[in-house]
């Protein structure tokens, strides 16, 4: 099985969620329920609750992330955060392509390309967001559009490169719907996702890549999509955001 090369990794996104002080207290709350995790856990959080992450995380095993990152190392782009900024903060990972970026900020693969290019080079790892709108899929260009995302977004990355990345599937429709893609369904995509990544690199490379799912994960539905050969971990919005769903999440690798 090669499910058991890859290391599961569980990643809340907490969006735009938490300020300072209620991140301290979620923090303290998740770190005791996750102490003896089979797998990598993560929050990813606001660029305003970094500080206090990265304080709170010192001493566990919690790693700390955020929410996306500029292509260009600094200048005159106003309200934005730069990947040198992040990694000499201490921050580890960067969550890259969301579709809420994608949706209501105008971000394209082409500027995916770009920010994933800015955080490799900056010793960040990424969480690359990929995935089709309820229309795609009805249309049944879901496998298509979703190796084109990882292709354009990965342009130019190395092998070597590959290992910092990690590549969540979440389909558009299942993201704070309560409706989730099927474990089948969640399946048959990151094994495309797999595919596209062994047609680009080679097979080896691609069965040491971690590909989580995401979109209304939940304590009730993660034991079943975890159990797929190929969904290796989570991204986790709204079940993120309470200690116990999030930790029982994290328990469900345990499987
Ligand atoms: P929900 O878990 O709230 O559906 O959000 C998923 C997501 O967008 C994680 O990035």
């Amino acid at each position: 099985m090669n499910k058991q090369l890859r290391k599961a990794v569980i990643a809340g996104n907490w969006k735009m969620n938490k300020t300072p002080a209620e991140a301290k207290v979620l923090i303290e709350e998740i770190a005791p329920l996750v102490k003896d995790a089979a797998c990598d856990v993560v929050v990813c959080v606001p660029y305003v609750d970094l500080c206090t992450a990265l304080e709170a995380t010192k001493g566990t095993n919690i790693g700390v992330g955020a929410e996306n990152c500029h292509w260009e190392p600094s200048g005159a782009y106003t309200g934005e955060i730069s990947a040198p900024m992040l990694k000499s903060m201490g921050v580890e990972y960067v969550i890259i392509g969301h579709s809420e970026r994608r949706t209501y900020f105008g971000e394209t693969d082409v500027t995916v390309n770009k920010r994933i290019r800015a955080a490799l080079d900056n010793g960040l790892k990424v969480i690359l967001c990929v995935g089709e709108y309820l229309e795609q899929r009805e249309q049944g260009i879901t496998a298509e559009l979703v190796a084109m995302q990882v292709k354009i977004a990965l342009g130019g990355v190395s092998a070597e490169e590959l290992k910092n990345i990690i590549i969540a599937y979440e389909p558009v429709w299942a993201i704070g719907t309560g409706l989730t893609a099927t474990a089948d369904q969640a399946e048959e995509v990151c094994a495309c996702i797999r595919a596209t990544l062994a047609s680009l690199y080679c097979q080896d490379c691609a069965n040491a890549v971690t590909i989580q799912y995401g979109g209304s994960m939940n304590p009730k539905n993660a034991a079943e999509l975890l159990s797929k050969e190929n969904v290796d971990g989570g991204l986790i919005g709204g079940a993120s955001l309470k200690a116990p769903d999030f930790a029982a999440i994290v328990e469900a690798t345990k499987q």
